[in-house]
């Protein structure tokens, strides 16, 4: 099966009530973890490449690892870009075979988020130079990092129901994110927003504003949802990369279960990075810490990529609901 677009992997998403992970990769170890970990749950996947990603990886060597793992596996892959910032790097992705891009002109003025998404989404359409790419877009601001843009916890603005019919209807896109209270990164929320689990110590972070999901989907019937800053920061990992030489204090992320239940409504589509960095990050500290002898690359990083692995089929199972789909 060749690469997907996501048009009929969100339809069955939206009618079966789970989300689709789309899993961020840069190197060759990511792409094999999150593809193995898909076949064997029998699930569709998203990869999806950051521009930072393309760089590092350059676009080329990603593309064709993405290809392999669809002959390897043989599962619906969509390759994704994540959080394009120009019309030209959505054109250049298209171009190159990439079968979805999100434009995220959410930083922008309504209206020039509007004109942005409209000029991708009318080239990603036009079935005349390349095969139908789907488009996402963005409404409201998550806090956090992403590539070279910080928002402050804070500074984000939650998405308003009241703009998105306008907002779809103009610009033709084919999915929607939208913010309720996730962020990017590792540390999603502020240690003064949280309240601390008096036996473990470990935060718990305010809840998602389903108010705002509800109210969107109201609007939108049928229409898919994309959530970004989706990593649970799963407290195992941290606890290991601590025990071995790291220092993440007070890492926080989105509870499980809230994702699970908006992955049940109309929730299509779930992004999760920070959650797979901790995983592979966990997998070398433990490793260098137990075989100190060992320098072979392969034993490090192929540990790095079984936990990346087990996570993966974690979320997919636990959290999106997405196995046995295919
Ligand atoms: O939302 C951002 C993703 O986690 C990608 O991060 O731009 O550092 O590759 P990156
Ligand atoms: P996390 O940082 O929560 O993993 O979010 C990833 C993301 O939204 C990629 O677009
Ligand atoms: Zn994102």
């Amino acid at each position: 099966m060749p690469l997907v677009n996501t048009i009929e992997m969100f339809k069955k998403a939206y009618d079966g009530g789970y989300a689709i992970g789309a899993f961020n990769c840069n190197n060759m170890e990511i792409v094999q973890a999150i593809t193995e970990a898909a076949k064997e749950c029998n699930s569709p996947v998203i990869l999806q490449c950051s521009k930072g990603a393309r760089n590092y990886a350059k676009a080329g060597y990603l593309k064709h690892l993405v290809e392999a793992a669809v002959e390897d596996t043989g599962i619906p892959i969509v390759l994704h870009l994540d959080h394009g910032d120009t019309f030209e790097l959505c054109k250049d992705c298209i171009d190159g075979g990439f079968t979805s891009v999100m434009i995220d002109a959410s930083s922008k003025s309504f209206e020039e988020n509007i004109a942005l998404t409209k000029k991708v989404v009318e080239y990603a359409h036009d079935t005349s130079k390349h095969p139908y790419v789907t488009v996402e877009a963005e409404l409201g601001t998550l806090a956090g990092i992403e590539d070279e843009v910080k928002v402050e916890h804070g500074n984000e603005s939650y998405t308003r129901p009241e703009d998105v019919e306008e907002f779809v209807k103009r610009t033709g896109c084919d999915s929607l994110a939208i913010a309720i209270g996730t962020s990017h990164g590792a540390y999603k929320f502020k240690p003064e927003q949280c309240t601390r689990d008096p036996k473990t110590g470990i935060l718990l972070p305010p809840p998602l504003r389903f108010d705002i999901l509800e109210e969107v989907s109201k609007r939108l019937p049928g229409f898919p949802i994309v959530l970004h800053g989706s990593s649970s920061v799963n407290q195992e990992y941290v606890k290991i990369i601590n025990e071995h030489g790291g220092k993440l204090v007070d890492a926080v992320g989105v509870p499980e279960e809230q994702l699970r239940h908006a992955a049940q409504l109309s929730v299509c589509k779930i992004n999760i990075d920070s959650d797979l960095r901790l995983a592979m990050t966990a997998g070398i500290r433990q490793h260098f810490e137990e075989h100190p002898d060992h320098f072979d690359p392969r034993q490090y990083v192929g540990q790095g990529r079984e936990y990346v692995k087990a996570i993966v089929k974690h979320k997919i199972i636990d959290v999106l609901g997405s196995n046995d789909k295919i």
